[in-house]
């Protein structure tokens, strides 16, 4: 095999942009799309010269494709996904892999038992800012932490809500800004400073005629006494995009595109156990961050999953990885519903109850004009 053969199922907004970035990726061939919609799935599939489908297990059994995106609604990333993967197909699910704990666990399960390669679209795990930031955790340069945090709010317009009527409901995706905005920059947070052990939670619907939260807040708290501050929102502008992680031997910030690393000449603790000056300050360096020109982007992402399948590749963004960020949406969610902590790992049956719960109070919503577009500032970072 010299190119992965890739079908995309839901070739709506993202799923069409991913199409048109396979053209460049030689690594990968498209080779069918699929759409419930019947013109959508006809259009994309004319576009690029590719056999269409209506109905996702036809284009999986139709012998045309070795991995799938899927790039539906979330609801039916966990299906489609387990579908293929019990038919050997390797497989990039959109973000989030899924809408709770327990079908994102059943995705993780399903791609260990048949071996198949499973990665999820956490484009921003490409770019060079999070692969610098990633290796200076993982190289144990900011000792242990001891506070984070992060902020992450990204305007959305009430035509923005209303171009779907999946969109901004309980019964559609599962919740709002947490699950559909926020889980790039959640993985971030989560894959460089850990999984926090409990959530106190208030979220809110501030500013649009939607079911779900466009706001959320939270308070932290890690297994060896870290405490964290997360807020996340559509209702914000300008946009902020701030993380930050104090450790005992160095602290890290990454602001809109950049990274700053200050390395602490002593370890603080150490530090203030021993200094015999009253108003001394600890003595702290910046570094120079070195960003590789690399490549990235949806494609990066893409073009990883096939050189893995092709070559052996070490995936950029694991599956498995992505159930990170599932843990924290369901455990903020939950906890601002609920206006109580709630545990993580969290209670799988208890959250699959509460979802359920919360799809029953879903109104139907009428759209007066469908519109499949995806946003036209992402693809290139
Ligand atoms: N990684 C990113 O940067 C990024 C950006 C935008 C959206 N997304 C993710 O992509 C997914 C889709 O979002 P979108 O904005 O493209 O939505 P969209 O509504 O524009 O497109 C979704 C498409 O899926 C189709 N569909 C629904 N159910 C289906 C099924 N069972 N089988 C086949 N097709 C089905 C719909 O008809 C629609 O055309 C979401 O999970 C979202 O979180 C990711």
């Amino acid at each position: 095999m010299d190119k992965v053969r890739f079908g995309i199922v839901g070739v709506g907004g993202m799923g069409s942009g991913h199409a048109r970035a396979m053209r460049d990726i030689e690594e990968v061939k498209l080779t069918a799309v699929c759409d419930v919609d019947r013109s959508t799935s006809e259009r994309v599939a004319a576009e690029h010269g590719v056999k269409g489908f209506t109905d996702y297990e036809d284009l999986v059994d139709s012998g045309l494709v070795d991995a799938i995106i899927v790039a539906t609604p979330h609801y039916f990333h966990p299906p489609v996904s387990i579908y293929a993967m019990k038919k050997k197909i390797h497989v990039l699910s959109e973000k989030p892999i899924a809408v709770t704990v327990k079908d994102a666990d059943a995705m993780v399960a399903a791609a260990k038992a048949s071996k198949v390669k499973f990665a999820v679209m956490y484009q921003t795990r490409s770019t060079p800012e999070y692969q610098a930031a990633r290796k200076l955790v993982e190289e144990g340069r900011l000792g242990k932490i001891y506070r984070t945090m992060c902020v992450d709010s990204g305007f959305r317009s009430q035509a923005y809500y209303d171009s779907a009527a999946w969109r901004g409901t309980w019964k559609g995706e599962g919740g709002g800004v947490l699950i559909n905005q926020a889980p790039h920059k959640i993985d971030v947070f989560m894959s460089l400073g850990g999984l926090p052990s409990k959530v106190l939670a208030w979220t809110n619907t501030r500013r649009h005629k939607i079911e779900v939260e466009d706001e959320a807040s939270a308070l932290l708290s890690y297994k060896g006494g870290a405490v964290g501050y997360y807020h996340t929102s559509t209702t914000e502008f300008p946009n902020t995009e701030y993380l930050e992680l104090c450790g005992e031997n160095g602290k890290l910030v990454m602001y809109e595109d950049k990274v700053r690393f200050w390395a602490l000449e002593k370890p603080l603790q150490e530090f203030s156990d021993t200094t015999p000056q009253m108003w001394d300050q600890p003595k702290a360096r910046e570094e120079v961050v070195e960003l590789e020109k690399r490549e990235s982007g949806h494609a990066a992402i893409i073009r990883n999953l096939a050189r893995s399948i092709l070559y052996g590749e070490p995936l950029l963004s694991p599956g498995e990885e992505g159930l990170m960020s599932v843990e924290f949406i369901n455990a903020t969610i939950m906890s601002g519903k609920l206006g109580k902590p709630v545990k993580i790992p969290v209670d799988r049956k208890a959250y699959s109850a509460f979802i359920e719960k919360m799809k029953r109070t879903s109104k139907p919503k009428r759209v007066k004009e469908a519109k499949r577009i995806t946003d036209p500032r992402i693809g290139k970072a």
